[in-house]
């Protein structure tokens, strides 16, 4: 077998503490398409590292893991074959996949269903069919943020938090936004946001109670700890907290607390506090890619990137890393592969 007929990819081989020591970089035939399936070569995959330490050590509930099996979530790329049947794709589409086991994989040869056709296989049109998505349904929908609200939003500077501050705002809402340090916090107060705490030098729980007690119509959290009890505490009348992950539970927690019970947090303001999985709310991806594509075309959205390039399948270990080292800001991707018109031929 020729090294042209053959792909790498990223795969789980062993439940492990770290995403790392779980992997092995294997190489694959490729394999030509099937009838109705597509061939795809892979630019670019999105990063998701906390999922994916959760992934190694097989403590994401919802997913059931036999090993070996590949890991990644979403890959943009060009469709290289079509297989017998093919009416969505031909030779030179652009195509993104935002399912688990197509992402850290140089191609991809799936029934066509499982992809996507969008304008242009760049970072951005990745980071938007991905993590743009999950922010669109977790504020819109889960969320279901009115113009005008009041919204918190933690990990603000990170790839879900840029776009659910930039939406919120598009909404014409205020945003009072969480992020560490002074460069995240400036690059989120440049998004638009009212207010910017820096957890790192701020208390978040006595800031919301100064400037914005009961105030917040929606919150959306993935860190948990101390910002979800500063978020729920502070939940307007028909308040929202949206939980989409616990990011600081990552390390051997969830931490045990001793509390009164939730009721008493949202009963008296008929409030809720709502779970947000976007795998579960695939009927609402096509409405949100089609706003996130046309936002971005008419440069209302801007899709940030975190500045270190990442480059070839082994760069995902890295990038993993720089997720999770909490000092990434913006989408964090890695470049699989030169588009084919700078390929020198
Ligand atoms: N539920 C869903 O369907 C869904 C979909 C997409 C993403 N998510 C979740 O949303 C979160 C954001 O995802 P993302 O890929 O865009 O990542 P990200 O926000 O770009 O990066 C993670 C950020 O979380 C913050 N953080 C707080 N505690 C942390 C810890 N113990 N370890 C690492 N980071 C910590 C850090 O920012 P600060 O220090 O500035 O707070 C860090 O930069 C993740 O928790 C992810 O699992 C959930």
């Amino acid at each position: 077998m020729s090294e042209a007929e053959t792909y790498r990819a990223i795969r789980l081989e062993r439940i492990a503490p770290s995403f790392r020591e779980g992997c092995e970089i294997v190489k694959l035939p490729r394999l030509a398409p099937g009838p109705g399936e597509i061939r795809v070569r892979n630019l670019h995959c999105g990063v998701n590292g906390i999922f994916d330490t959760q992934i190694a050590r097989d403590a994401v509930d919802y997913v059931k893991i036999a090993l070996p099996t590949f890991t990644g979530v979403e890959a943009i790329g060009v469709v290289e074959e079509v297989g017998e049947g093919v009416t969505g794709f031909v030779p030179g589409d652009a195509a993104v996949s935002v399912r688990f086991t197509g992402g850290y994989r140089e191609e991809n040869t799936a029934p066509e269903s499982a992809f996507v056709k969008v304008p242009e296989a760049t970072r951005e049109y990745l980071a938007l069919s991905s993590t743009g998505v999950s922010a669109h349904v977790a504020l819109y929908h889960i969320g279901a943020l009115r113009p005008g609200e009041t919204v918190a939003i933690s990990a603000a500077a990170g790839g879900l938090g840029h776009f659910l501050v930039q939406l919120a705002v598009l909404r014409g809402c205020r945003v009072v936004a969480v992020a560490g340090g002074p460069e995240k916090c400036a690059f989120v107060k440049s998004l638009g946001a009212e207010r910017v705490i820096d957890y790192k030098s701020e208390d978040v729980a006595q800031v919301l109670d100064a400037e914005y007690r009961d105030a917040l119509d929606v919150a959306v959290d993935t860190v948990s700890g101390s910002i979800y009890d500063a978020f729920l505490a502070n939940l307007a009348n028909h308040g929202r907290l949206v939980v989409g992950g616990a990011a600081s539970d990552l390390e051997g927690k969830p931490e045990i607390v001793n509390a009164p019970r939730i009721a008493h947090a949202i009963y008296y303001k008929s409030a809720s506090v709502r779970g947000f999985m976007n795998g579960l709310l695939t009927e609402h991806w096509p409405a949100a890619r089609e706003e996130l594509f046309s936002l971005y075309q008419s440069g209302k959205i801007a899709v940030r990137f975190d500045a270190p390039d990442f480059v070839g399948i082994e760069g995902v270990f890295d990038a993993v890393e720089r997720l999770l080292s909490g000092r990434s800001s913006g989408k964090v991707v890695v470049d699989l592969a030169a588009p084919p018109s700078s390929n020198p031929e």
